[in-house]
């Protein structure tokens, strides 16, 4: 079990009500994308003080009796505005053109916890090219890059890269059918998670948008298999077909693909509660099933 540490930056919206109404937004460059002005630019304090509050949850993970955690830094919130060149225009040596400054602030994030939660506790991190606010966005315009943002990562003492794609299946860059998830793999020297449209035919933001397509599942599983038998990532995450079908994975293993119940934006809202103890007692399930696999391997 992860823990997910997540700062919005620009996306929070200030004021409103609730605990944290008065508190400032704090990002980057004041941008949550060119010309879309939100937040304020964080000083050098401001980034101390972000890096504590990632290292005090890591702490309070570990503490909680998590294996690990993941570093949020993806889909456009505040370490991927980092990431990201549009909406790091800083000139301090946190960001600007070069990918080696941009990634520095992850960097240090990444560092600090790794200090703070020494050698043995996991930790992730959340990598993507796209952004809710931009579709098309590209924190790295090619694998020179990726290369550089991995290893200045990895060297920071990150152990797993979890890769989100809008559909894991869609080749990165033109001349290979590598995906985001395949092209890390092959570059970042640590095992990888992809993410992204497993079993669905449509993406996140297309589902609640509220579309609705014929389902595939079987051969969507074909291409990730496949993908899998070329070494293209270790791990997999599904998302929303955990949320609509709790038994997924179980009805997957079984090959009863026409029996899942494919994701609903109205699974969200009504039913989200009560799917999600469902989904923490399969999960349950699955863990004991695969400590009990554990112990008969060693
Ligand atoms: C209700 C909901 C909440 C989510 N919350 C988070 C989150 O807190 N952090 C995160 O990194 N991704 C979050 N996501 C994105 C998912 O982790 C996943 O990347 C996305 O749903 C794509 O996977 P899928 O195609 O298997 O659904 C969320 C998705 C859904 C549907």
């Amino acid at each position: 079990m992860f823990i997910q540490l997540w700062h919005e930056g620009a996306i929070r919206k200030e004021g409103g009500v609730g605990a944290y109404s008065k508190f400032p937004t704090i990002c980057p460059s004041g941008l949550v994308k060119a010309g879309r002005p939100s937040g304020t630019p964080a000083t050098p304090e401001d980034l101390e003080s972000i890096k504590d509050a990632f290292v005090r949850g890591a702490l309070a993970a570990r503490e909680m009796g998590a294996d690990g955690v993941e570093i949020h830094a993806c889909h456009g919130y505040l370490l991927d505005q980092f990431l990201w060149a549009e909406t790091n225009r800083r000139t301090d040596g946190y960001g600007g053109d070069a990918i080696e400054d941009r990634v520095r602030f992850p960097a240090e994030v990444v560092a600090a916890v790794r200090r703070a939660v020494g050698a043995d506790f996991l930790m992730s991190i959340r990598l993507s090219q796209w952004k809710e606010i931009d579709f098309a966005a590209k924190i790295v315009r090619g694998p020179d890059e990726l290369r550089m943002m991995l290893n200045a990562l990895r060297e920071a003492g990150v152990d797993l890269f979890h890769i989100s794609t809008r559909r894991f299946h869609q080749p990165e860059w033109p001349g290979s059918d590598l995906g985001f998830a395949g092209w890390t793999r092959l570059l970042g020297r640590a095992p990888v998670i992809t993410v992204g449209s497993v079993g669905l035919e449509l993406d996140v933001m297309e589902s609640f948008a509220g579309k609705e397509v014929e389902p595939k599942v079987e051969q969507g599983l074909a291409k990730l298999v496949r993908r899998f038998a070329n070494h293209e990532f270790d791990l997999v995450a599904a998302g929303r077909s955990n949320i609509s079908d709790p038994q997924w994975v179980k009805k997957v293993r079984e090959g009863r693909y026409s029996d899942i119940h494919i994701f609903k934006k109205e699974h969200l809202g009504t039913q989200e509660f009560d799917n999600m103890a469902y989904v923490a007692d399969a999960f349950r399930e699955h863990m004991e099933a695969m400590q009990l696999q554990y112990k008969t391997e060693i």
